[in-house]
């Protein structure tokens, strides 16, 4: 595995790689990998000819009062893991050569936007939008992998590579979850000891959400009820949105008859958690963007 840190080389090697023809399965992360990124690199493996994983944790998509500074990083160790996971090149770049200058363009989404994590984070989706541009321009990926966990992030990824044309297969990952179901996150660690044992209950709501629309529930405001009630039973969190929204559009809506998003988001103390799952309008699971 080569490790690039300098963005001109990145770019510079990728375009040697195309000019070769080969496929490039691209995951971008922001480090302090866990299972979850692996299985983005394992897909990654078993499709492309050359495998880029990035570690950038991107200062634009964080809002003045949020974790950058927490953001926990542990550099060797991904190194270790890209390593195993068969990463061919792995880049990670300065903050300072990312953006030399403030950025002179920004990137406003008109849609997907307005609901889920964009109402409590104002600007990350623009900081997303604007990293994972420049990144896709230096590693020019065939493929990109993205987790479900962050379903408003890969919903708003796909109206931009379909949107600005990017030539790029986006590959939507399920979620990894620990053994007693809480999603993994890089984020995790940073729970308290009471706060992690209770985690697990918020896949537990969305569970029981998923039961409800099997049962014939079709009303998302009575589901969202129960599953807000289940969360203020079961954990100490503070509920920052439970809702119900078409997917991947993200638009409200008022029946379930089409594919939902079932998504939630917690305050824990010194962490926000979020979760979701997909389902059809007969409450089955699903796993690819349609
Ligand atoms: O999901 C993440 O880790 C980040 O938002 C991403 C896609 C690497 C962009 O910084």
């Amino acid at each position: 595995m080569k490790i690039i840190r300098n963005v001109a080389e990145m770019q510079k090697q990728s375009m040697e790689l195309k000019r070769a023809g080969k496929t490039i399965g691209f995951t971008p992360t922001m480090g302090y990998l866990h299972e979850g990124h692996a299985s983005l690199m394992e897909q990654a493996r078993v499709e492309s000819d050359i495998v880029v994983a990035s570690i950038f944790v991107n200062p634009l998509q964080f809002g003045a009062n949020e974790d950058f500074d927490q953001y926990p990083r542990d550099e060797a160790r991904d190194i270790q893991l890209a390593k195993e996971k068969g990463v061919d090149y792995l880049f990670i770049p300065a903050v300072s050569d990312m953006y030399p200058n403030p950025t002179g363009i920004q990137m406003l989404p008109n849609q997907r936007i307005a609901v889920l994590c964009d109402r409590s984070r104002p600007g990350h989706f623009q900081g997303v939008l604007v990293v994972l541009s420049k990144l896709f321009h230096l590693v020019q990926p065939d493929y990109a992998y993205f987790g479900m966990k962050d379903a408003q992030q890969l919903a708003i990824v796909d109206l931009l590579i379909k949107d600005l044309n990017f030539p790029i297969q986006l590959r939507m990952v399920p979620t990894v979850r620990e053994e007693d179901g809480l999603a993994k996150s890089s984020r995790n660690v940073n729970l308290t000891s009471q706060e992690r044992a209770e985690a697990p209950h918020l896949y537990q709501a969305l569970q029981l959400a998923e039961t409800k629309i099997v049962d014939g529930e079709k009303n998302p405001v009575n589901i969202v009820d129960e599953v807000k009630q289940y969360i203020k039973t079961y954990t100490s969190a503070l509920i920052d949105y439970v809702e119900i929204l078409s997917f991947p559009n993200l638009t409200a809506v008022d029946w379930i008859d089409q594919d939902v998003i079932i998504a939630l988001a917690v305050q824990y103390q010194h962490v926000r958690l979020i979760d979701n799952i997909i389902v059809n309008k007969a409450g089955e699971r699903v796993h690819a963007l349609r």
